[in-house]
């Protein structure tokens, strides 16, 4: 938690509750900004309180909680809370309360609010997966983006409804640490919106190659580490670009993806996405499980059976990533991230990530025991760079994305 919020008694941020059942964490995250000297203004929207009786944020700050507009005493409430507060925080914000905060709608207390005040806005969703990636939510969140918003998950977890997916809230001190940064903005950005204005490239699931209309040679990613990290990396505010092989993921929200198949398919979607002299993009992650053969010949028809043996020639597919490396020797953007996915001991698996990092000229590589980094959604890694090795436990997918990132983050800060 930021020491200096805590030592600025005078910040004020208005609390919108809004129905979602994630509402019961709101008293946590309101004693988190009370504790770090926060006066918390709370405002529930009438399907909040469904949820969350108003005595029990009432209690905990001391403040009556408003949910009208107009409460006959004359005067405007919602301009009055927009003029007093330093910062806004919406959670939970449901699906439809982002909606009407993208539409700029006005018809309640807290839309009101929202759209009187010039204030820093953090919201944290909580829906199920479903809604958070219909392309409505993915239209009201992106242009919530631009306009500024910060958005604190949500998180990949169990929701309400037993289901599995984005959708989760962020946990309440999360919500608390990114409400702080917002209201004692430091030098050093933000883990939140640390990476906006940067291109970050990321490549994700398996390469196929074809045999004929009907066969193909490929492997068994399913694209879910390179997708958290695109998500991960747009959460931080970064342009994303993920150029993803064939897989069933949806995208992550305001990503612009590119489907690609081959290897040759995905370098061509490279060179546009980093651009011939590698200075469109600031970092290229490339969690893709590449093949490293494609076939000789591809056939237009249907090979057929017969009786005769048949031999096959592959031919080696070029290592997209080593000619990335390779290309931009001597210099530092973008920064270049590699996975190894390798059998044998931790030991083993390390000195082949050491390998790596050298054969193929990059800054980072991400190394998994294969037994665990395919189709899970957990992972285990060694993360190794030239001046050190760092190993995870096992983590979620998206958690281990976000130790990915960090690094990536402070690559691309500590060399601007
Ligand atoms: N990679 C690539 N192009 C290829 C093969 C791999 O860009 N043709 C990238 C992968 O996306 C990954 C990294 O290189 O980030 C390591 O992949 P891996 O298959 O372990 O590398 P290889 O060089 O094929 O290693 P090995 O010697 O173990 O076959």
């Amino acid at each position: 938690m930021s020491e200096s919020a805590a030592r600025s008694p005078a910040k004020a941020v208005a609390m919108i509750v809004t129905g979602s059942i994630a509402a019961y964490k709101s008293p946590i995250v309101a004693r988190g900004l009370l504790a770090a000297g926060v006066e918390v203004v709370p405002i529930m929207t009438r399907a909040a309180k469904q949820f969350l009786g108003s005595a029990t944020l009432a209690g905990l700050t001391g403040e009556r909680v408003f949910d009208e507009t107009f409460d006959g005493e004359g005067g405007e409430r919602h301009i009055e809370i927009a003029a007093a507060v330093d910062a806004i925080v919406v959670v939970p914000a449901t699906a439809d309360f982002l909606a009407r905060m993208a539409h700029g709608r006005a018809d309640d207390l807290a839309t009101a609010t929202v759209l009187a005040a010039r204030v820093p806005v953090v919201v944290a969703p909580a829906m199920h997966p479903a809604m958070w990636h219909h392309a409505a939510t993915a239209a009201n969140v992106a242009t919530l983006r631009e306009r500024g918003v910060t958005f604190v998950g949500p998180v990949d977890g169990v929701v309400a409804s037993g289901d599995h997916g984005f959708g989760r809230m962020a946990e309440p001190q999360d919500i608390v640490q990114a409400l702080l940064e917002q209201l004692t903005p430091t030098p050093n950005e933000s883990r939140s919106q640390a990476l906006t204005g940067r291109h970050v490239v990321v490549t994700a699931g398996p390469t196929v190659e074809d045999l004929d209309p009907v066969r193909f040679l490929s492997n068994r990613s399913t694209g879910k580490m390179g997708f958290a990290l695109a998500e991960e990396a747009a959460s931080r505010g970064a342009r994303v670009t993920l150029i993803a092989g064939p897989v069933t993921l949806p995208t992550p929200l305001g990503v612009e993806r590119v489907d690609v198949r081959s290897a040759l398919s995905m370098q061509s979607a490279m060179t546009t996405a980093l651009g011939e002299d590698l200075k469109q993009a600031d970092a290229l992650i490339m969690a893709a499980a590449v093949g490293d053969y494609r076939f000789e010949r591809t056939s237009s028809e249907k090979l057929k059976r017969s009786s005769e043996e048949m031999v096959l020639t592959l031919v080696p597919n070029p290592d997209l990533l080593a000619t990335v490396g390779e290309a931009r020797a001597g210099r530092q953007r973008p920064v270049l991230v590699g996975f190894a996915v390798e059998t044998g001991t931790d030991q083993a698996i390390i000195e082949e990530g050491r390998r790596k990092l050298t054969k193929k000229g990059v800054d980072l590589v991400v190394a998994n025991p294969a037994a665990e980094a395919f189709a899970g959604d957990t992972n285990r890694a060694f993360l190794v760079t030239a001046a050190s090795v760092d190993s995870s436990q096992t983590l979620r997918k998206s958690e281990l994305a976000r130790e990915i990132l960090d690094r990536v983050q402070k690559l691309l800060l500590e060399n601007v």
